[in-house]
């Protein structure tokens, strides 16, 4: 299948493509994720956490997938989805083969990207994978359809377009943290940043849609705003949305926070975000005191200036959760994927 053909699909008729039997297979983008199935991965990844507590549970799910083997295949840097996933796939007893090098595949050899993934397609059950390309995953998935390989693609981060495993546990975590609080709908949910090729803002805008009365605020400074065709899908699905200027004077509103770093990897020319002035929305220590007590500042992190250290001990800083909270997601993620029974 041509990737132009793929590409000139409705997200629904995409969605449709990534599915077998009904089910989930290949999770390439973010949309394709209804508010039921966030609900029940939630469930499932809670389900696992709570297994994964003791020795006993741990064996259980360590029995759970020992037959399927999977390939971790990423091309940019990454710590925690990197070292997530492979956890996750570990605690349901998967075997795991990674790439993290694109120098040492045959790649190098000028081997095409389509045929290299056919050959992970050859040996292992899965392909997680990281790439620079925005539409790699989508790729991956044609080149796949092509050969008839029947091996679910996860995207685990595509260029600035897409990380739709982020969202998933991002989803989560906000679940988790507003457990008591009636959950994500009708919360207003800040993102600051570089929201203009941050990956994890636009793939979680896609999945707070499908909550009820939520409002967005996106606070950058005009190069880093978020485009358009978020926007556009927002105004859609009719989810309320506004910029912020003035970062501290909306914080006391706000339920949630989700910071993130300048994604300067993708300048185009050498110091482009370093010339853009953009520390106005830094999170500073002393906004927490205008937070409202049960509010959460989240970052799919790497951080960098952008949280002070000092803001980890108040309890509202909740990344070192989140980051937490994606081993389960994505181990729920893979379960769900290979309609793995928990009980
Ligand atoms: C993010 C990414 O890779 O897009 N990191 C992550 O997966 N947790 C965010 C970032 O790198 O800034």
């Amino acid at each position: 299948m041509k990737l132009e053909t793929l590409k000139a699909m409705s997200a629904e008729e995409q969605y449709g493509l990534f599915k077998r039997e009904e089910r989930l297979f290949h999770f390439v983008k973010a949309g394709q994720l209804g508010r039921t199935d966030l609900l029940e991965l939630g469930q499932r990844a809670d389900r696992i956490r709570a297994l994964g507590a003791d020795e006993a549970g741990l064996r259980q799910l360590n029995s759970l997938l020992p037959h399927k083997r999977v390939m971790l295949y990423f091309n940019q840097p990454s710590s925690r989805t990197f070292f997530s996933f492979m956890n996750a796939c570990h605690i349901l007893g998967m075997r795991v083969c990674e790439n993290r090098d694109p120098s040492l595949t045959s790649e190098k050899k000028g081997e095409s990207f389509a045929d290299t993934i056919c050959t992970f397609a050859s040996y292992t059950d899965m392909i997680i994978m990281r790439n620079s390309d925005n539409d790699a995953a989508l790729k991956a998935v044609a080149a796949l359809q092509d050969h008839s390989h029947t091996v679910p693609v996860v995207n685990a981060g595509s260029g600035t377009s897409e990380h739709p495993t982020q969202a998933l546990l991002d989803i989560y975590t906000l679940m988790r943290e507003f457990k008591e609080l009636g959950g994500i709908d009708g919360k207003k949910i800040l993102m600051a940043g570089d929201l203009a090729r941050g990956r994890t803002v636009r793939s979680l805008s896609y999945l707070l849609a499908e909550f009820k009365d939520v409002e967005l605020y996106f606070a950058a400074v005009p190069a880093f705003q978020m485009k358009d065709d978020i926007r556009e899908f927002l105004t859609g699905r009719g989810i309320s949305f506004q910029d912020v200027d003035d970062m501290s004077e909306a914080l006391p509103e706000m339920d949630a926070v989700y910071m993130t770093r300048v994604q300067d990897e993708h300048d185009t020319s050498k110091g482009a975000s370093a010339a853009v002035a953009s520390s106005a929305f830094h999170f500073e220590t002393a906004y927490l005191d205008r937070m409202k007590p049960g509010a959460v500042v989240l970052h799919p992190l790497p951080r960098r200036e952008e949280i002070p250290p000092e803001v980890d001990a108040d309890p509202r800083a909740g990344y070192w959760r989140q980051e937490e909270n994606g081993m389960w997601a994505r181990a729920a993620l893979i379960a769900a994927i290979f309609n793995a029974e928990i009980e």
